[in-house]
């Protein structure tokens, strides 16, 4: 006998169909609750709805688990490449080495863009900023791909993403190249994809830059941390525009533009502009931690707090930890880590971000260590969105490819004037 829930209104009561998940996650289904009752929900923000049943990635905020596909992300974090990674994330299980090599070959295979789209960037201001280009460019990509719109068949589909996953890092690449005036770097057939991200970015025509390992596995390891988070704003996005059957480039674009808002994958530029004040104005992070909790500044503590998670962000400790590694290695001594450090602490032990279960979340650290691998502040949320296309390819996918898939459209209650009479201009 399937659980049930009771809703009592007008006098009448209606029976809803409950819902768990594979890890006891607990829902009233209230897809017919409108036929029934002419009732709707209402939840601004969607804090406490579930738009939908999804097999990619499971979110423990409590306890702080991260898992895509049933793996921890701290071993995905320490095992997993992120070509690897994304194949997981899109495909549902790890790839052998058949199926890595192949993905990795496809990689390689769609790292060019089209020599026309190289003009597309003449048309940007100098200083445009890194994620218009990028939402542009991929629909513009999209435009010589327009078959890319196969969602049933693994093969096509595999290299349809394998297709945007490698656009979307060179056009990054690209658009960088372009804010400097320097010659775009073509990718090289003998480098994997970050490896290949990073010649891109800092070879020069006159000097190859051989990327060093230890630096290509820690951008690595944050685009793994990147790959997934199940249904944040940009993913919804994503899903949303995917749901009335738009192609794949126009609904990874559109996940862009949701992404760059600084409370979302914005928050980690943000992080090092909040960093850089505070050691400019020299004060103590105490100061600043006042200001947070006194509201009026209307500042927040950039890379503090979460939706979901009400305990640590699991990637927050996995960054932190290869700061220290990525920064002795590169024999960078960072100030902005030890404001970062000292807000941290003084932050977890303060009332007020205990109370409201304020930890520090995925790019609370993550742009010290772009910094210190050369990336620019305005490439930061670029870099977010270059790990997160594998999760937003997923979920777009398990949209198309649900049997019950329905354009997304949500509902509302209307707050605006009742009924009222057309007042002709003569008599406003
Ligand atoms: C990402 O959803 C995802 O999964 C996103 C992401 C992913 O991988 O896709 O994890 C990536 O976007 C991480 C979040 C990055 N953003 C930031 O770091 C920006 C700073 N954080 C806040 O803007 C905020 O915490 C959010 C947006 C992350 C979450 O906002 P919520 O869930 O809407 O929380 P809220 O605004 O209702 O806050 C509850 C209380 C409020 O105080 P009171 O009204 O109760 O007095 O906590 C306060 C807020 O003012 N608060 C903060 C704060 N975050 C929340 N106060 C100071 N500093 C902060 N950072």
């Amino acid at each position: 006998m399937s659980e049930t829930a009771r809703l009592e209104y007008g006098g009448k009561s209606y029976t809803l169909p409950v819902v768990h998940g594979t890890e006891n996650e607990t829902a009233v289904d209230i897809s017919n609750l409108r036929a029934e009752s002419g009732l709707i929900t209402l939840d601004d923000g969607y804090g406490n709805t579930g738009s939908c049943l999804s097999a990619i990635t499971y979110i423990d905020g409590d306890k702080g688990i991260l898992r895509y596909r049933g793996y921890a992300i701290e071993e995905l974090a320490e095992q997993c490449s992120f070509a690897e990674c994304a194949h997981l994330v899109m495909f549902g299980e790890l790839p052998n080495r058949g199926q890595l090599d192949e993905f990795r070959r496809l990689l390689r295979v769609h790292s060019f863009i089209h020599e026309d789209m190289r003009h597309h960037f003449e048309g940007f201001p100098p200083n445009a900023p890194p994620m218009a280009i990028l939402s542009a460019m991929i629909n513009a990509v999209g435009c010589f791909q327009p078959e890319v719109t196969v969602v049933d068949d693994d093969a096509n589909f595999l290299e349809a993403a394998a297709r945007v996953m490698s656009k979307v890092r060179t056009i990054a690449a690209y658009s960088y190249k372009k804010s400097r005036g320097e010659p775009v770097i073509y990718p090289r057939a003998d480098l994997r994809y970050t490896a290949n991200f990073l010649h891109m970015m800092f070879s020069k025509p006159y000097e190859p830059f051989e990327p060093d390992n230890d630096i290509v596995r820690a951008l690595d390891q944050i685009w793994v941390l990147h790959a997934d988070h199940e249904q944040n704003c940009s993913t919804s996005t994503v899903r949303m525009v995917g749901s009335s059957q738009a192609n794949l480039f126009a609904s990874v674009a559109a996940g862009v533009c949701a992404l760059w808002g600084p409370l979302h994958g914005g928050a980690n530029q943000a992080v090092i502009e909040m960093l850089t004040q505070i050691q400019a104005s020299g004060e103590p992070v105490s100061k600043f931690i006042e200001r947070v909790k006194s509201k009026d500044s209307k500042s927040l503590l950039m890379g503090f707090g979460h939706r979901v998670y009400r305990n640590f962000d699991p990637r927050a400790k996995i960054i932190k930890a290869s700061c220290d590694k990525v920064l002795a290695k590169l024999g960078i001594h960072d100030p902005l880590l030890d404001i970062a450090k000292q807000l941290e602490e003084a932050a977890l032990r303060d009332e007020y971000f205990i109370s409201r279960k304020l930890y520090p979340n995925v790019d609370f650290y993550s742009g010290i260590i772009m910094r210190a691998i050369g990336i620019p502040l305005n490439m930061f949320t670029v870099m977010f969105a270059i790990g997160r296309v594998p999760g937003w390819i997923a979920n777009w996918r398990e949209v198309r490819l649900n049997p019950k898939a329905r354009i997304y459209r949500p509902r509302q209650i209307y707050v605006g004037p009742t009924a009222r009479e057309y007042v002709p201009i003569s008599r406003r």
